[in-house]
C-alpha cells in the first residue's frame, strides 16, 4: 500500500463554500419525478468531485432516484448501482440515456392530439367550460373551477352537471395492475387497498387513455412516456389536500382555497381537490421535455448494462433491479474504488409499499421479500434484527469489494442505536477504518426530515476508508477537517 493517496481532495485546505451544504431545491432532472428519499445532488457532487478520478469504479448499492449513477457518468468514473424498486432503475436509466430531445417533443405532442381532448370531455360542462380543478368534499362535489390564462375561475353547475360529475359507476382499468398493499398505519394503508379508492373513475379513465397511448412507443421513449404518467399520478389522485383558511391567522377569514400536493403516505383525506388529469400530465410532459433540453449537453448518455456484461465488456455503467445483498457475491474483491450511498434508514421510509401506486401504474412488480427496511406491516416480517442482519451483510460485501484504499461514504440517520451499531460495529468485523463524519443540511422543505423521537436532526456522511494507514488517514482527516461539522467520532456522540 503507498503512502500517497491517490485522490485530489480539491477542499484540502480551503474552506468549503456553503452551497456544497445548503443546495437550493432540486431542478432539472432532480425536480422532475418525486422518489421518497431524494437527496440533493450537491451532497454527492462533493464526495465525487473529491474522492474519485476518471476511470475509477463507484458502487450504490441503495440508488433510489438514480442521480448519483448520472454525476459519476458526467464525471467519466464508471459506475455500478442497484435497486429493489422497479422504479428507481426506470428513473436511473432515464437520466443516464434520456430519449432525443425532438423525439421526445413529438411523442409528447403525439399523444396531446390523440388524448387531449378525450380526457377533457370528461371534465366539460354544457357551456363548454373545462373543469380544471374539482374540490370534494366528503364524497360530494362542492366547488369546480376552470382555468383562465394562469388563473382560476370558479363555476356554477346546475345540479345535473353536480350529479354527472359525481358519476356513481366505478371504473375498472384495463391498462393499470390492482395494488398490492399492506396493512399499515403509518402510511395508511391497507392490504384491501384498490386502485379505485386512490382514483375516481374519471382519473382512472384518464390514465387508461394515455397508457393506451404510450404503448404505441417502445425504448427511451416509452420509458419516459410512462415516468411522466408517474410523475403525475400524485396530483391526478384523491390525496391532493386543499389548503383553506389561510387568511385565519392574520385575522382575516376568507373562503380562499388553495390547491395543496400529494404529500407522503395513501391518505385521501375528506376534502381534497381533483385535479384535470390531462393537466396534470402535461405540466410533467413539459418538466421532462426542460429537463431533457438542459441535459443535451452533458458529457455522457450512457447505455446501463447488466452487471456480467460491465465486467466482461468493461462496460461504462451497470444498473440492475433487485436485491444488493444477492448481487454484490458477484462483484469481484477489491475492485471498486469508491461506494457512495444512502440505504433506508430503519423505519423512515418504506420505499417499496410507497412506491405501490407508482409501480402498479406502470405496470411494474415489487419483490417486497427482498427490501431493506423495517416495516410496520407485520405481516411483512420486516422487523428490526431483520434489518439489523442484512445491513450488516449488505456493508461486509462492502468492506470486500472495496480497494485498499478505497472509500466508502454513508449517508444515514436512525431513531434506534442498534441501527447505528451496526455502522459502528464495521470498525471491529472489516477492514473498514471509519474516519468521522459531518451532518448533510438540506435546504428548507427539500428532504422530509424525520422528527420522530430518537431520530437526529439532521441526517449524517460516515467515512470509512479500508485498510488506510495512519498516514493517510491523517491526511484524509486534516482534507476533511474544513467541512463544517466534521467530527472524528460518531454521529449519536456528537449530536
Ligand atoms: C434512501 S433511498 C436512496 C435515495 C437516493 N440516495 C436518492 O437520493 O434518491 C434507499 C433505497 O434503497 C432501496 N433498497 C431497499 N432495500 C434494498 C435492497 N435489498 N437492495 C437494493 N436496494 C434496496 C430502496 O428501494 C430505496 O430506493
Amino acid at each position: 500500500m503507498s503512502d500517497n493517496l491517490q485522490i485530489p481532495f480539491n477542499f484540502d485546505g480551503k474552506a468549503i463554500p456553503d452551497r456544497h451544504f445548503s443546495p437550493d431545491g432540486y431542478k432539472g432532472f432532480a425536480g422532475f419525478h418525486k422518489y421518497w428519499g431524494k437527496k440533493p445532488i450537491e451532497v454527492w457532487r462533493f464526495l465525487i468531485e473529491n474522492l474519485t478520478l476518471p476511470d475509477d469504479i463507484v458502487l450504490d448499492p441503495f440508488l433510489g432516484s438514480g442521480l448519483i449513477a448520472k454525476e459519476c457518468v458526467n464525471r467519466n468514473c464508471r459506475f455500478i448501482g442497484f435497486d429493489v424498486n422497479p422504479i428507481s432503475i426506470e428513473l436511473t436509466k432515464l437520466y443516464l440515456c434520456p430519449p432525443d430531445y425532438t423525439d421526445l417533443g413529438k411523442a409528447i405532442y403525439g399523444i396531446e392530439r390523440a388524448v387531449k381532448s378525450r380526457i377533457n370531455s370528461m371534465y366539460q360542462l354544457s357551456d363548454g367550460n373545462i373543469a380544471s380543478h374539482l374540490l370534494w368534499d366528503d364524497e360530494q362535489i362542492t366547488r369546480v373551477w376552470t382555468k383562465r390564462g394562469r388563473k382560476r375561475e370558479e363555476l356554477n353547475l346546475t345540479r345535473l352537471e353536480l350529479e354527472n360529475f359525481q358519476g356513481a359507476e366505478e371504473y375498472q382499468p384495463k391498462w393499470v395492475r390492482e395494488l398490492r398493499l399492506f396493512d399499515n398505519t403509518r402510511i395508511n394503508s391497507q392490504k384491501t387497498f384498490t386502485i379505485n379508492q386512490l382514483f375516481t373513475s374519471r382519473a382512472l379513465r384518464a390514465i387508461d387513455i394515455i397508457k393506451e397511448e404510450i404503448e404505441q412507443h417502445s425504448g427511451s421513449l416509452k420509458r419516459a412516456l410512462h415516468l411522466i404518467l408517474s410523475a403525475s399520478a400524485g396530483q391526478m389522485s384523491n390525496m391532493v389536500f386543499a389548503v383553506s383558511n389561510r387568511g385565519k391567522t392574520k385575522g382575516i377569514e376568507t373562503d380562499k382555497i388553495e390547491v395543496g400536493s400529494w404529500v407522503v403516505g395513501y391518505w385521501c383525506p375528506a376534502q381534497h381537490f381533483e385535479i384535470n388529469a390531462w393537466n396534470c400530465y402535461a405540466t410533467k410532459a413539459n418538466k421532462l421535455l426542460k429537463a431533457v433540453e438542459e441535459d443535451r449537453y452533458s458529457k455522457t448518455s450512457a447505455i446501463p448494462v447488466s452487471l456480467e456484461e460491465f465486467q466482461n465488456k468493461e462496460e461504462a455503467v451497470c444498473v440492475q433491479q433487485g436485491d444488493s445483498e444477492q448481487f454484490l457475491k458477484f462483484i469481484p474483491t477489491e475492485s471498486i474504488k469508491v461506494i457512495l450511498t444512502d440505504p433506508p434508514h430503519g423505519d423512515r421510509i418504506p420505499y417499496l409499499e410507497l412506491s405501490e401506486m407508482w409501480n402498479s401504474i406502470i405496470g411494474l412488480d415489487s419483490n417486497y421479500q427482498e427490501e431493506l427496511v423495517v416495516s410496520n406491516a407485520k405481516e411483512r416480517g420486516k422487523d428490526i434484527p431483520t434489518y439489523n442482519r442484512k445491513i450488516t451483510s449488505i456493508f461486509h460485501q462492502c468492506a470486500r469489494v472495496l480497494k485498499k484504499d478505497g472509500f466508502l461514504a454513508i449517508l444515514f440517520n436512525a431513531r434506534t442505536d442498534c441501527h447505528w451499531q451496526c455502522l459502528s460495529n464495521l470498525e471491529t468485523t472489516t477492514e473498514l477504518v471509519y474516519l468521522g463524519c459531518y451532518p448533510s443540511v438540506y435546504s428548507a422543505g427539500s428532504v422530509l426530515q424525520d422528527n420522530r423521537k430518537g431520530g437526529l436532526k439532521t441526517d449524517y456522511v460516515l467515512l470509512y476508508g479500508k485498510q488506510i494507514n495512519e498516514k493517510n488517514r491523517a491526511k484524509t482527516v486534516a482534507a476533511f477537517s474544513n467541512v463544517k461539522g466534521w467530527t472524528t467520532r460518531y454521529p449519536k456522540e456528537s449530536d
